[in-house]
């Protein structure tokens, strides 16, 4: 049978991974697919780049409209990325008949129900295993793998950017601006990290776990997302202290309420395999009824372990493309007549465990008062840390910090007694409030 022909749009990085990888693997691929798959065409504004890339017998172009004109091209790799010209070419591709591969989270994360409806109508695949956590195979772990599960929650650490942060933080005891810094130098923060730093980066690829995991549509709008930017080196240090390390984790749990969908900072108890995961690296812990706690870890960006991602669905592709579309894969795990309207929660109606430290007057009755109102409130108390106040404020010192671990608790209920706690005369400080997940 003669290969498949593919199209690209966008030779960068990932593009070129592709290509070296295709290449150097192309028999036991072939033997994989039951076909060769070859990228024919490749379209990039710069021309030169992706001649580069593309070597000889490709054909360049810097319109990508002339790939999708195409009708010897069946499937089309989206690597552009952002929300703005992928759209427009995704929906174009797919309105032309072709399948999509894509690596592109932000613009499944928000435009995927639009995304998803079109393909369906027109009988095409699009697929995205590359977009969440780059070449750990997760999508079709949750897809396919664990199909037999009712799953309950899965939780991961998704951006490598962030995690190589919070890692140095840890182990040099810095702040995070001079990590950031250093990060930007070494290549693995962008010049503007917005997007990963702020957690929206996490929050595209939450958003997609979630959706497939539980059969719901994908929501970006309703995920709780805050990034790293204001963790203090001060509090990676006293969370180590209690047994736990400091994790910008993406959480989605299903709830008799609802499902969670968030993305934040989190402590997790030291000797579970997630907190050990550091440096750039991305690891996913999912739940399953039957098949209790698995965890997928490997590299979450990069040129060959995501080009590992986008040529898994090219496969996948491959070998479906003569399927009758009702008997394939769908998109998102669960039939489309079949998606359930579970509510997203919002975050208030969240209960998880949390880390606060208050900066607190060193003076009697101090304690009791915060206690007392957290007792109020039903707050229950697992653990307190209180450091002299010499050790916090210098010699003479008449402030402390005073750290206390929480049970489970109601993220409104907390709110509540955090906004009392803050106006005492003597809370000195804004209290630091992170959450914090067993993942038991
Ligand atoms: N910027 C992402 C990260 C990789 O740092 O993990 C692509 O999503």
């Amino acid at each position: 049978m003669k290969p498949i022909q593919v199209g690209l749009l966008g030779a960068g990085t990932v593009g070129s991974g592709t290509f070296k990888v295709l290449l150097r693997n192309q028999e036991e691929i072939k033997r994989r697919a039951g076909r060769g798959i070859e990228i024919t065409m490749v379209a990039d504004l710069d021309t030169a780049r992706a001649r580069e890339v593309a070597g000889e017998g490709v054909k360049v172009v810097s319109d990508a409209r002339a790939i999708i004109a195409n009708p010897d091209i069946d499937i089309v790799i989206e690597l552009i990325g952002g929300y703005g010209i992928a759209r427009q070419l995704v929906l174009e591709a797919i309105a032309a008949g072709k399948h999509v591969v894509t690596a592109n989270k932000a613009l499944l994360a928000v435009h995927g129900t639009e995304i998803f409806a079109a393909a369906h109508a027109k009988g095409v695949m699009v697929a995205f295993e590359a977009a969440v956590a780059g070449g750990i195979p997760i999508i079709k772990a949750l897809r396919e793998g664990l199909t037999a599960n009712s799953i309950q929650w899965l939780a991961g650490i998704i951006n490598g950017t962030t995690n190589f942060i919070l890692s140095e933080m840890r182990d040099k005891g810095l702040d995070f601006a001079t990590v950031l810094k250093e990060a930007q130098r070494l290549g693995y923060a962008e010049a503007d990290p917005t997007f990963d730093i702020e957690g929206v980066d996490a929050g595209h690829k939450v958003t997609l776990m979630s959706a497939i995991a539980f059969g719901i549509p994908v929501q970006f709008d309703k995920a709780h997302i805050e990034g790293i930017t204001k963790l203090a080196a001060q509090d990676i240090k006293y969370a180590e202290q209690l047994g736990y390390r400091i994790k910008l984790l993406g959480i989605t749990k299903r709830t008799a309420q609802g499902i969670e969908l968030r993305v934040h900072p989190s402590l997790v108890p030291s000797k579970r395999l997630l907190a050990n995961v550091e440096g750039a690296m991305n690891a996913v812990v999912v739940h399953g009824d039957a098949v209790g706690t698995t965890l997928y870890y490997g590299k979450g960006a990069g040129s060959e372990p995501t080009a590992s991602a986008v040529i898994a669905d090219l496969v996948d592709i491959t070998r479906l493309h003569t399927a009758d579309a009702a008997h394939r894969v769908p998109h998102l795990a669960f039939h489309p007549d079949a998606m359930s309207d579970l509510k997203v929660l919002p975050m208030a109606e969240v209960v998880t465990s949390y880390y606060l430290r208050l900066r607190v007057a060193d003076q009697a009755g101090v304690l009791a008062k915060v206690t007392g109102l957290l007792a109020t409130a039903g707050i229950s108390i697992d653990a307190v840390l209180q450091r002299e106040a010499d050790e916090v404020g210098g010699e003479g010192s008449t402030q402390t910090d005073l750290i206390i671990l929480t049970h489970d608790a109601r993220e409104g209920t907390v709110n509540d007694v955090l906004a009392e706690l803050q106006a005492l005369p003597t809370v000195l400080q804004p209290i630091v409030r992170i959450r914090k997940e067993e993942l038991s």
